[in-house]
């Protein structure tokens, strides 16, 4: 039945129509937006005619609920055929909520707790008008030069598949066609946007396919397994040729192998620079790569706008080809029930009382306590609440803590360390001075900071990077706190009062200086909307620290890539034999991280006993089941997120040394203990062979367990 109708409405398009629906413009090209004709920047001379808008099929950032009903319904005045608009924007970790930044939440390693987080951004989204969120983004990154590092979940091929289905679970949820508190998610960006040569972003990106298939696709994959409604194509290269005009990656991969039916649109501009990438001669021949590409939605360049008719026209490209796309989109507008409610969720009354609730900035609050990681901690954490605190650096009093892709999130409302602090202290117990800039520092400032260090019992540094040292186009060779801060931590460190460094920051940096002259050590990330006050939890110790890392912490740029799940090597540094030179090592440099992944403390401690394997040998259809018995040593309550790794230890290719397979997030009083067990399965020791197949192999393994990638034990076992 609706079939019939959206081939009966597609039949009655012209085919200017059909072209106006694979465009998608910013809202200042839309009658109705309140930033309407206000044509700056990119956007101006995209010759986009008022013409051209009112045949578009979507708009491109906008947001809240009486602006999208005004652009929709004056869009619909317009519109010969009454083909409603698909409203899509980045909301990436939160709309109005801002939750810590994806790579945060991947510390978590609370998928509950990530979908509620994304479910709670979807609802403020669909009641504010948006249909479609650009999210989730699960470009695996080993590169924290790359500014974009915060975005992701991480290093872990595993992890970050994990995220991505929860986090389309959270934006969707069960059935979007009934739910109009949610919206369809975008995966991207399509793919192994994340492995930019150099972490410089925009750069190129160049491996063999059985990398890409065995390490980068699986959290796409895991996304569209998820039914994720829609893909974002990356602005990088896939064996040599730009995502948006790979047919392989797209028809023969994306299209055919995982049989994806949705919608595809290319990231920002990425159909026009299929000419400056050198695959294009111009924007016809652009436009023809990516329509052929699968490329449905060209986001903000006028290519299909200004050549598609024409390639039509002279017959390289079929109108047929036009029509799939343009019915992908139907479909789309369909499932989301835009043409029965062109309006859908937006809701100015819902809006009000649902965006920015104390309900949800609870969850964010949570969430943020949860993605925070004890790094250091030499037993002055938590603090006491007796104690004269001295605050002192950039992020004592700044609310740059919502991280580069907050988008609506606003910084006037986010709690900063200074008022999470007062919320547990007096103010006569707080002493509060800047110190130093983010980059920059004035002899008065450092003054103060020693005056106020004088005075106090202990130092609280709230260090870390501006939003803008990280997120797209934010890439960095430098990993280190900026000198201005390393100097403050110094001369503060040199009162020999106690020192406890907090670290507001989006990619793992180089903390060797900071982990030499702090006393301890709590990565923040940037919290989100609640950042104050879940740091504030955390350090007097109302929360306790159980955030694991998901990417390493190099400990020195000069390492990178490193990560956990490497390869041995022909000449491995720490073999029996090996030799004092001639072995994989630097000169100047341990191999190791400074942190590994999967890496966190905690105010209590636990103790691993008892592993046990259910059986030395499995065969392929068998599952062996493995415990360990973990107890709480310490005198307060504590989370311990317990890791299963295991190594294939002689493979068709090199294998790495360990990966994760699971995990489990445990809960236990003092004293207590828990019998944590795990099941492994053939399936989940298969790997992409040199032919690329995906297949076991009988043969040794080993499966490790433990509390982070580093600190485990081993067990043996046979796949027979
Ligand atoms: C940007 C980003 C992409 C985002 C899009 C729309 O360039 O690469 O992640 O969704 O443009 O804002």
């Amino acid at each position: 039945m609706r079939d019939d109708f959206l081939k009966q409405l597609l039949e009655r398009m012209t085919l200017d129509e059909k072209i106006g629906q694979l465009l998608q413009l910013a809202t200042p090209f839309f009658k109705g937006s309140s930033s309407e004709g206000q044509i700056t920047g990119p956007l101006e001379g995209m010759g986009i005619t008022e013409e051209t808008a009112q045949h578009a099929g979507s708009v491109l950032g906008a947001s809240g609920a009486g602006e999208i009903m005004n652009i929709q319904k004056r869009h619909l005045e317009d519109n010969r055929l009454g083909i409603p608009l698909l409203m899509m924007s980045d909301v990436v970790h939160g709309y109005k909520t801002i939750f810590p930044v994806p790579l945060a939440i991947g510390c978590s390693w609370d998928l509950d707790l990530a979908r509620q987080s994304a479910e709670i951004a979807a609802r403020e989204a669909a009641v504010s008008g948006i249909h479609v969120t650009f999210a989730p983004m699960v470009d695996l990154v080993r590169d924290p030069r790359w500014g974009r590092v915060m975005e992701t979940t991480g290093e872990d091929t595993y992890l970050n598949g994990e995220f991505a289905k929860v986090q389309v679970e959270g934006f969707q949820g069960e059935n979007l066609s009934s739910s109009l508190e949610h919206v369809a998610a975008c995966v991207k960006h399509f793919a192994a946007y994340g492995a930019v040569e150099g972490g410089r972003d925009y750069n190129t990106v160049d491996m063999s396919e059985r990398q890409l298939r065995e390490v980068y696709l699986p959290a796409y994959k895991a996304a569209l397994d998820a039914g994720c409604e829609m893909v974002m194509t990356a602005f990088t290269t896939v064996n040599g040729i730009p995502a948006t005009g790979n047919k392989e990656l797209m028809n023969d991969l994306l299209r055919k192998e995982w049989g994806f039916e949705g919608v595809v649109i290319s990231d920002w501009g990425a159909v026009k620079e299929l000419i400056p990438h050198g695959v294009a001669a111009d924007e016809s021949a652009a436009a023809l790569k990516a329509i052929t590409s699968s490329v449905d939605i060209e986001m903000m360049t006028a290519c299909y706008n200004d050549h598609l008719k024409e390639l039509v026209e002279n017959g390289s490209v079929q109108e047929s080809l036009i029509d799939q796309s343009v019915m992908r989109i139907l479909e789309l507008k369909e499932k989301l029930g835009l043409f029965d409610n062109p309006y859908r969720g937006a809701d100015e009354e819902k809006e009000r009382e649902l965006v920015f609730s104390k309900a949800h900035r609870e969850v964010a609050r949570r969430l943020a306590g949860k993605s925070s990681v004890l790094l250091k901690n030499d037993g002055i954490l938590p603090l006491n609440k007796k104690q004269k605190i001295a605050l002192i650096g950039p992020f004592a009093n700044n609310n740059d803590v919502l991280g580069p892709w907050s988008w609506l999130g606003s910084k006037e409302d986010a709690v900063t360390m200074r008022q999470g602090f007062l919320s547990k202290v007096s103010s006569d117990q707080l002493i509060i001075a800047e110190g130093s800039g983010i980059e920059a520092m004035e002899e008065k400032e450092l003054q103060e900071a020693l005056e106020a260090a004088e005075e106090a019992d202990i130092l609280v540094l709230a260090l870390g990077e501006k939003s803008e040292m990280s997120g797209e186009a934010g890439s960095r060779t430098n990993i280190k706190l900026p000198d201005a801060q390393l100097k403050l931590l110094e001369k503060l460190a040199r009162t020999g009062k106690p020192v406890v460094s907090v670290l507001f920051n989006g990619r793992p940096l180089d903390l060797t200086e900071v982990k030499k002259a702090s006393d301890a050590i709590l990565e923040a990330w940037y919290p989100g909307s609640e950042a104050g006050q879940a740091v504030a939890d955390l350090l007097f110790g109302d929360v306790n620290p159980s955030g694991k890392l998901s990417m390493s912490f190099p400990a020195n740029a000069g390492q990178i890539p490193v990560y956990y799940n490497n390869y041995n090597t022909g000449r491995p540094k720490d073999a029996p034999d090996a030799q004092e030179r001639f072995v994989s090592q630097y000169l100047d440099s341990e191999n190791e991280p400074l942190y590994p992944f999967g890496f966190g403390l905690s105010y209590t401690s636990f103790s691993y006993d008892d592993i046990q394997i259910s059986s030395s040998a499995m065969t392929g259809n068998e599952t062996i089941q493995l415990s360990v018995k973990v107890t709480n040593t310490g005198k307060r309550f504590g989370e311990e997120i317990v890791q299963l790794y295991v190594q294939d230890l002689v493979g068709e290719v090199i294998r790495p040394l360990k990966e994760l397979k699971g995990f489990k997030r445990i809960a236990l009083d003092p004293g207590v203990s828990e019998t944590v067990t795990f099941e492994l399965t053939e399936e989940q020791l298969r790997y992409h062979h040199s032919n690329l197949e995906y297949a076991s192999d009988q043969g040794d393994f080993i499966a490790y367990i433990g509390s982070n990638s580093r600190d485990v034990t081993g067990v043996k076992f046979q796949l027979i």
